[in-house]
């Protein structure tokens, strides 16, 4: 494959949005930020000039990266922050996704304002599976906050109560026509009449799940994070936080201008449901503009019988191509709850229920990052005081999970406990959901794979029927799936990226409350199988 060359400058600059103006942290001065663009096989590099007030670190989310845990980002499990006044130089491989995935930074809430697309066109010779599309269009939503997103994180971490929502959610930077101020600059997609775009769309959002809709026109979604599927046809979409969505859209309705319109999908916690993003679809040619623009039915915020009516129709291509390999045969098995809930606050005055303050925990264990990097910390065998190797397999107690577990049923410990993997293992991960506090499905993702999403149910996980109603023949290729608020989900896939892995949920403020873990995929016994040498320079680890 090619080798490509980018410079992202981290920097402060001023962005105007709902009637007013803030310094933000960007990429290149742009938001979003720059799109990398590389074919299936390419690698980039991506030296990242921090000139910006704080350390800071950059994700290429769902890039496998094999054997390369060095160039993942996550802040302090691989790397610890690229200091300001220096520069890191990332080393990107792509390997086996094909596609439309992303970047963003992996420090605190940074993400908000620093993230842009990846683009990972088929290799030479190859071409998508579907006719060729006319041209192609990016769409990312994300979120606007009016304060400052590391002071509003960090308060909400000190008074243990709930972040503040975002005041805007936003398509490619921008809110919309329908919030103040915003109507001049309401993002605009140009179009030809009648013809067949890629739409290729990210989900930036800090922590909403997103329906979104085109008004009058069908979506056909081809892919989902970076892996083909069978075409969808359907009037909206459901895309969780961390996906990624590639999508065919046939202009052929008569030319005129259109609305594209995302919602939030919040179901209980509707204080997150922070108003409605829009662009417009714009035909070019010679029409008198209308008078109204036709608006898309969206479903409800609270609608999960529209978002599982979605998501349920997902499946994995599987062609001759594009081949699918699910291990039928598993050796490593985890179950595991995936709750928030509170913990005891110290002077019982916290912001959050009962005067405790909210956590988040994986099998009741609340996530603690530790101030170095896990990864250096293992490569370099003085893992003493880092992390601990007892992350457990099962939840520490069982229950009927959805709906009926109290606090007084165990508060959350606190910890860096990681999974060992032995190199070449079949995994199985159940999540269950729990339902405790917020009611909101859990976009997990893992660094450094993609797996198959080989089934969802509702309620409680059962070990000796749910497995009989797995799908083993086209279960969807992902990096991120939502796990369902009153059920589970089980994913599978083959431990044979070598390295240390992130895995966490996408919605922000649940990781920051610590629902994390890490993943470790020891060596195998041949050079393909061991962790590659770390560059030359690493950003130091003592100043964090
Ligand atoms: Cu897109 Cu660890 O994240
Ligand atoms: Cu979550």
């Amino acid at each position: 494959g090619a080798t490509h060359f980018y410079d992202f400058v981290l920097k402060e600059t001023n962005f105007t949005r709902l009637c007013s103006t803030k310094s933000i942290l960007t990429v290149n001065g742009s938001l979003p930020g720059p799109t990398i663009t590389v074919q299936k096989g390419d690698t980039a590099f991506v030296n990242v000039h921090n000139q910006g007030f704080y350390g800071l670190t950059i994700h290429w989310h769902g890039v496998k990266q094999p054997r390369n845990p060095w160039s993942d980002g996550p802040e302090n499990i691989t790397q610890c922050p690229i200091p300001a006044g220096t520069n890191f130089t990332y080393e990107i491989i792509f390997s086996t996704e094909e596609g439309t995935l992303w970047w963003h930074a992996h420090s605190d809430w940074s993400r908000a304002t620093v993230y842009g697309a990846i683009i990972i066109l088929p290799s030479a010779n190859t071409t998508y599976p579907f006719a060729t599309p006319y041209a192609q269009e990016t769409l990312i939503l994300g979120s606007w906050f009016k304060g400052d997103v590391m002071e509003i994180i960090s308060d909400a971490l000190a008074t243990g109560g709930e972040p503040n929502i975002s005041d805007a959610s936003t398509i490619n930077g921008q809110p919309g026509d329908l919030y103040s101020c915003s109507n001049e600059t309401t993002y605009r997609w140009l179009v030809d009449f009648g013809k067949t775009y890629l739409l290729r769309l990210i989900n930036a959002v800090m922590n909403e799940e997103k329906f979104l809709a085109i008004a009058n026109h069908n979506l056909t979604v081809v892919a989902q994070d970076a892996a083909y599927i069978k075409p969808i046809t359907t009037p909206y979409i459901m895309i969780t936080p961390g996906q990624t969505m590639d999508i065919l859209v046939t202009t052929n309705q008569p030319p005129s201008h259109y609305y594209i319109a995302s919602t939030s999908f919040v179901d209980g916690n509707v204080n997150f449901h922070n108003g409605t993003t829009t662009a417009i679809l714009e035909y070019n040619g010679n029409y008198s503009t209308p008078s109204t623009t036709p608006f898309p039915t969206l479903p409800d915020h609270n609608d999960d019988t529209a978002a599982e009516n979605f998501t349920k129709q997902v499946r994995a291509l599987a062609s001759e191509d594009h081949p699918i390999s699910v291990p039928l045969n598993i050796s490593t098995s985890l179950y595991i709850a995936v709750s928030i809930k509170e913990r005891i606050c110290a002077d019982s005055s916290c912001a959050g229920p009962n005067g405790n303050a909210i956590s988040a925990s994986l099998n009741n264990i609340s996530f603690q990052t530790p101030s170095i990097s896990i990864l250096q910390a293992y490569y370099g065998g003085n893992t003493n005081g880092v992390y601990a190797t007892n992350f457990p397999d099962i939840p520490p107690h069982f229950y009927n999970f959805t709906g009926d577990v109290t606090n007084s049923t165990l508060y959350p410990s606190f910890g860096t406990r990681v999974r060992m993997i032995n190199y070449g293992e079949g995994v199985e991960i159940v999540f269950q959901g729990t339902n405790v506090i917020e009611s909101e499905n859990h976009p997990m993702h893992l660094h450094g794979f993609s797996f198959y999403l080989v089934g969802t149910g509702s309620w409680n996980f059962n070990s000796t029927t749910s497995p009989t109603t797995y799908n083993l023949v086209d279960p969807p290729e992902v990096n991120t799936i939502a796990v369902p608020k009153k059920g589970w989900a089980a994913i599978r896939f083959v431990a044979d990226n070598p390295g240390v892995w992130f895995m966490h949920c996408h919605l922000e403020r649940h990781s920051s409350w610590g629902m994390d873990t890490v993943l470790i995929v020891r060596n195998g016994n041949t050079s393909e199988s061991t962790i590659r040498g770390p560059p030359a320079y690493m950003p130091p680890c003592s100043n964090s």
